[in-house]
C-alpha cells in the first residue's frame, strides 16, 4: 500500500509572520496525522521559519519550485539544494501556473526534476490538460510524464499529482472517477516504461479545487494516493479535515 501524501500549495501567499500563525493553528488541528503524510509548500522567503515552526512534527516541508542548475548566473531562481539545505523534502514541479506564467517548457520541467532528484528531494510532478484540450487528456498527460522522466531511473521517487488545469481554482473539479482514470493512464505508462513494481510503488496525486467537503470522494479512491490542495490549504481547520479524509496509514 501507498502512503497517503496531502500537500498544501500556499502559492504566492502569506508573509513571514502570517506563515508561523498558519503553521501553529495547522498543528493544532491536524496533531496526530495517523500515519498519513502531510507536507507544507510556503513561498521561499517563508521556509526558513516554517522549518523551524515544524520541528518535531511529522509535517515535511516543501518547495513550490526550483531550478534546473545546481548554480551560477540566473538571479532570482533557487536550486533544489537549497531547498534541501533549509530543509525541504519535496519540491512541486512543473505546476500549470510555472507553465502559464513562467513559460516553462515539458524540457525544462524534466530538468527540474533531475536537479531535485540529485539533490535528494522528491518532486512533486504536476500534470494536467488545459480546457481546450479536455478530449485529448490522455495524449497531453502521456507527452508531460513521458518527457519529464525520460531520464529518470526511479519514478517511485516521484510523487505525480494530476492537475487538470480547469479545475485549479476554479471551485470545479475533476469528478474522483476521472482522476481515477487518469491515475491508472500513469500507472500505466509507467509499468510500460520501468515495470509493474515500480508502477505500483508511486504515488499519484489529485489536485484541482479539492475541499474539506469533496476530499473524501478522491481519497477514498484506491487508484488515489492523496491531493494536492492550494486554496483550501489557507485554513488550518479545512486542510485538516482533507487530512482526516485520506485512509489512516500503517507501514
Ligand atoms: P486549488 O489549487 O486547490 O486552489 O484548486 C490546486 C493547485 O494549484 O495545486
Amino acid at each position: 500500500m501507498r502512503r497517503p501524501l496531502i500537500v498544501g500549495n500556499w502559492k504566492l501567499h502569506k508573509t513571514v509572520g502570517e506563515a508561523i500563525a498558519l503553521i501553529e493553528k495547522l498543528k493544532l488541528a491536524i496533531g496526530d496525522p495517523g500515519g498519513r503524510e502531510v507536507a507544507i509548500a510556503p513561498p521561499f522567503t517563508a521556509l526558513y521559519a516554517v522549518r523551524g515552526a515544524l520541528c518535531g512534527t511529522p509535517i515535511a516541508l516543501a518547495g513550490q519550485d526550483c531550478h534546473g542548475e545546481e548554480k551560477g548566473a540566473f538571479t532570482g531562481a533557487v536550486s533544489a539544494g537549497m531547498l534541501r539545505d533549509v530543509g525541504c523534502r519535496y519540491v512541486i514541479v512543473g505546476h500549470s501556473e510555472r507553465r502559464e506564467h513562467f513559460g516553462e517548457t515539458d524540457a525544462a520541467i524534466a530538468r527540474k526534476l533531475l536537479a531535485a532528484l540529485a539533490a535528494g528531494l522528491a518532486p512533486i510532478l504536476c500534470l494536467g490538460e488545459k480546457s481546450k484540450d479536455r478530449g485529448r487528456t490522455r495524449e497531453v498527460i502521456t507527452r508531460q510524464l513521458e518527457t519529464a522522466l525520460a531520464s529518470v531511473e526511479r519514478p517511485d521517487r516521484v510523487v505525480i499529482a494530476y492537475e487538470p488545469v480547469w479545475a485549479i481554482g476554479s471551485g470545479t473539479p475533476a469528478t474522483p472517477a476521472e482522476a481515477a482514470t487518469v491515475a491508472d493512464l500513469v500507472r500505466e505508462r509507467l509499468a510500460a516504461g520501468w515495470g509493474p513494481e515500480m508502477a505500483g510503488r508511486t504515488r499519484v496525486l489529485y489536485g484541482g479545487s479539492v475541499n474539506a467537503t469533496n476530499a473524501g470522494g478522491f481519497l477514498g479512491r484506491e487508484e488515489i494516493d492523496g491531493a494536492l490542495v492550494g486554496g483550501a490549504s489557507l485554513d488550518a481547520t479545512t486542510f485538516s479535515a482533507i487530512v482526516e479524509a485520506a485512509p489512516f496509514f500503517e507501514g
